[in-house]
């Protein structure tokens, strides 16, 4: 499919009837006869806001001449140096693939310093080379950018989607074809478009790969997923983390298998503990005298208080009549409530590591906190958090409430323990 990126040049001189403006009007030009369009702007006004546009250019030519070094005093150097700076700083703090070429005279080049020349794909020496030539080399480079862009689902599913097959699976609209028959139909059409609809395909179309099994490109996309969240394995779920929680559950929970919920949990850990039959024993929060939940105090957490709530339990004394060793299977905390009370998952970890075999934080609200320091251990799995022994950590979260993720879009994130790893055979265990 071709996408919509131009190349945005930024040159003062860009109308100007000079020859750094005709020198760089022909070189748009050999660019847009070579189709690729192009944005040009004259002002640099703030240069910085212009790194605003990474995410919608395939590459930046800015141009200075000799001409804006002025007298070549080291003021007007430092001035012009400095905004070059703020605008590839800018440009590299959100992207650090885009290229970016200088268009100027010799003398230009000898005043970019190091720092600057080894962000840049290129510079560019004024009248040098044909512009056709030129315009090659850049369109190559921008093209390249774009192919590196979408991660492996996405680029095999606009393939699909655009390469013609037909689809005789689920959906019974087949790309979009049966709304084609009535008014409504047609409406409903236009109103989606037809690449969303082609695109609406069945998890049994091989060429995309299989959510079931986690094979294809599916797979793919989500190793690159657990890359970017930190874990060792992460798997996208369709149907929301009530889903995604109830996966955990049935792939660690078995009936009678005694569990530690917080009290405050979502109805989904509800749903849960039915499904699985397992006994719950509850940690309980504590509520202020407006009636609004906070945490869970920290005495709550202690292997002794977990101890004396599964004695307390009639059915659990059951359990530990015929297996006085038994452990709890999973720990379920509600990591950020509504009212956004968080938990330090480090502590609890060196609390309950080997006590519990999983310890499982519903991240529902929170899946946006891998890539802020400010949330420092108070979130489940990071960038060189240690492992437990032998606990595993499961994280759940809404990749579509506080990430940018489609309705319902949730996944998954584990952690292995130093002596315990996760294994595909759970994923055929019966729900
Ligand atoms: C703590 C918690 N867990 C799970 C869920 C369910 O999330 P989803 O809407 O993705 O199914 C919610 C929803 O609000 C929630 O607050």
């Amino acid at each position: 499919m071709r996408f919509d990126f131009p190349i945005v040049i930024i040159d003062e001189d860009f109308r100007s009837e000079n020859t750094s403006g005709s020198g760089i009007r022909e070189l748009a030009e050999a660019i847009e006869k070579a189709d690729m369009k192009v944005v040009g702007y004259t002002n640099y006004g703030d240069l910085s806001s212009f790194a605003q546009q990474q995410s919608r250019a395939a590459g930046f030519i800015l141009s200075i001449d000799d001409e804006e070094f002025g007298d070549g005093s080291s003021a007007d150097t430092h001035s012009v140096l400095s905004q070059l700076h703020t605008f590839v700083d800018g440009i590299r703090h959100r992207n650090p693939d885009i290229p970016i070429y200088l268009y100027g005279e010799t003398r230009t080049a000898r005043h970019i310093p190091n720092n600057i020349l080894r962000e840049l794909h290129g510079f560019i020496h004024m009248h040098e080379d044909t512009p056709e030539f030129v315009a090659r080399h850049i369109i190559r480079e921008a093209k390249s950018y774009i192919d590196t862009l979408a991660p492996p689902f996405f680029r095999a599913l606009t393939n699909y989607a655009q390469d013609g097959s037909y689809s005789w699976h689920c959906p019974g609209h087949s790309g979009g074809v049966a709304f084609l028959k009535s008014p409504v139909g047609r409406m409903f059409h236009q109103f989606f478009g037809e690449n969303m609809l082609r695109a609406d395909v069945c998890n049994a179309v091989e060429e995309l790969g299989q959510l079931l099994d986690h094979t294809g490109p599916i797979a793919a996309s989500e190793r690159n997923a657990a890359r970017i969240f930190n874990a060792d394995h992460l798997f996208f779920v369709t149907n929301g983390t009530s889903t995604s929680n109830k996966i955990v559950w049935n792939s660690t929970v078995a009936a009678n298998d005694i569990v530690v919920v917080d009290r405050n949990c979502h109805k989904s850990i509800l749903h849960s503990i039915m499904m699985t039959g397992a006994i719950p024993i509850f940690l309980m929060p504590t509520r202020n005298h407006y009636g609004i939940i906070g945490p869970i105090p920290y005495s709550e957490f202690q292997p002794e208080n977990i101890k004396r709530k599964m004695q307390a339990n009639p059915f659990i004394r059951e359990v530990l009549k015929e297996n006085p060793n038994v452990k709890p299977r999973v720990l379920t905390i509600t990591q950020s409530t509504y009212d956004g009370v968080l938990y330090n998952v480090e502590e609890i970890k060196n609390l309950l590591d080997g006590e519990i075999e999983t310890l499982h934080f519903d991240e529902a609200w929170l899946p946006h906190a891998a890539f802020h320091d400010f949330y420092g251990d108070y979130h489940a799995i990071g960038e060189d958090r240690p492992r437990c022994e032998t606990s595993m950590v499961f994280a759940t979260q809404s990749t579509h409430k506080l990430l940018a993720g489609l309705s319902q879009a949730s996944q998954i994130l584990v952690q292995n323990a130093k002596h315990n790893e996760w294994i595909l055979i759970y994923l055929m265990k019966p729900i």
